[in-house]
């Protein structure tokens, strides 16, 4: 067991990152993280930030050297980068899972191996490949095999044309051409495994998306138990399979009520933020809690929640160029309401900037005052 107060090394900087070094400090941890980025929201925080790239060995001998283990905040950690330090210090989740989120590709494999559920898809590594897939496929969605994310790397296609010119616009980067489901509901589950092979689930959690990046998420989902269970014991599974050590995100689909699993996060996910405000343990404390090998903490939520994700675009209303702080003052006016900002510096479009959670016991009302609070900051759907 890791006790306080060791160290801890975070690769990645980011919010997700920010928030595990929050869980960490609180639990009477140090934390080092490692992210180039100066302005970076975890490295603005943690006891110690190597502001380098993620290969530069000089950094990861030092982070391995000064920490007790280390884990990620993002799935493009370079796979050797991971590697490299799992020969001097202890690495959670393993470059081995990681590498498997990673590459979508290995994802849909890892599925099809062990007979899980997922959208139709075939491979595309080159022209010949598009040429040979089957029509049923379409409408499909051609997404790059890596380094996608929120919607970047996808092209929606119509037919077998189409896919070829986005196939030439990704530059014949390999991808995969999946069958697009209709969306009856999109869920996720957020869960944690620790060494010793025990497992614990978070409520399975609801999201709607806007433009390809989550808007919305709700707690507890509107799917009925019968396909919660389902969900949580897919994840379940995935997670054991994995040999997966430390926090996880399982995203999925529900069309035609049947369910599907959509990708993977070797991290917290976007949708567990609710966990902070509404659930005993937060998903960055159970990533906390797995990584130093303490018991896993209790998932149950205590509250009904809906968190709102907060974009960069919210600085800008109405196309106007010139960057304006939001109202805050309005969402500190709603009871309830609990308003994370990532204190990033630069708001853009499309960037995640903070969110907000209303939690309260009537899930039906904690919506409603959410919607209401997100339409009272600026955000309205086109
Ligand atoms: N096969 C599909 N059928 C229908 N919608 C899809 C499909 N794949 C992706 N989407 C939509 O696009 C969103 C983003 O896709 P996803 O594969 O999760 O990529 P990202 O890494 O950007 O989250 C999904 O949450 C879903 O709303
Ligand atoms: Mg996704």
């Amino acid at each position: 067991m890791i006790l306080p107060p060791a160290t801890l090394g975070m690769l990645g900087g980011g919010q997700l990152g920010r928030f595990f070094v929050m869980a960490a400090h609180e639990m009477g941890y140090r934390v080092m993280v490692l992210d180039p980025d100066p302005h970076s929201p975890a490295g603005h925080i943690a006891d110690h930030h190597l502001q380098t790239d993620y290969t530069n060995t000089q950094a990861l001998d030092r982070m391995a050297a000064e920490c007790a283990a280390v884990t990620t905040e993002f799935e493009n950690v370079p796979a050797t980068t991971l590697a490299y330090l799992a020969k001097f210090v202890a690495v959670r989740p393993a470059a081995e899972a990681v590498a498997i989120c990673q590459n979508r590709m290995a994802e849909k494999g890892f599925l099809r191996q062990h007979g899980l559920p997922h959208a139709p898809y075939a491979e595309i590594h080159n022209e010949t490949d598009l040429e040979a897939t089957g029509s049923t496929l379409f409408p499909a969605i051609l997404k790059v095999a890596r380094f996608g994310y929120d919607g970047k790397g996808q092209a929606r296609v119509a037919n077998r044309d189409e896919a070829l010119a986005a196939f030439r616009q990704f530059r014949g980067e390999p991808c995969v051409l999946e069958q697009m489901l209709p969306l009856d509901h999109e869920v996720s589950v957020v869960l944690a495994r620790d060494e010793t092979g025990r497992t614990a689930t978070f409520p399975v959690a609801e999201n709607s998306h806007r433009k390809g990046i989550l808007d919305v998420t709700l707690i507890p989902a509107r799917t009925g138990v019968d396909l919660a269970g389902e969900a949580e014991s897919i994840a379940v599974t995935i997670i054991r399979k994995m040999g997966y050590i430390g926090t996880m995100g399982v995203e999925f689909f529900l069309s035609r009520g049947r369910i599907y699993v959509n990708e993977m996060a070797p991290r917290p996910h976007n949708s567990g933020h609710h966990t902070i405000d509404a659930c005993v343990t937060s998903q960055y404390e159970q990533q906390v809690r797995a990584l130093c090998g303490l018991p896993l903490g209790e998932t149950r939520a205590h509250s009904s929640a809906a968190m709102v994700n907060l974009m960069g675009d919210l600085w800008y209303p109405a196309g106007s160029h010139q960057a304006r702080e939001p109202d805050w003052a309005r969402l500190h006016a709603v009871p309830n309401l609990k308003l994370h900002l990532y204190g990033k510096h630069h708001p853009r479009p499309g960037r995640k900037m903070g969110h907000f959670t209303v939690i309260g016991s009537d899930p039906a009302a904690v919506q409603k005052i959410a919607m209401e609070a997100r339409a009272a900051i600026g955000i309205h759907d086109e």
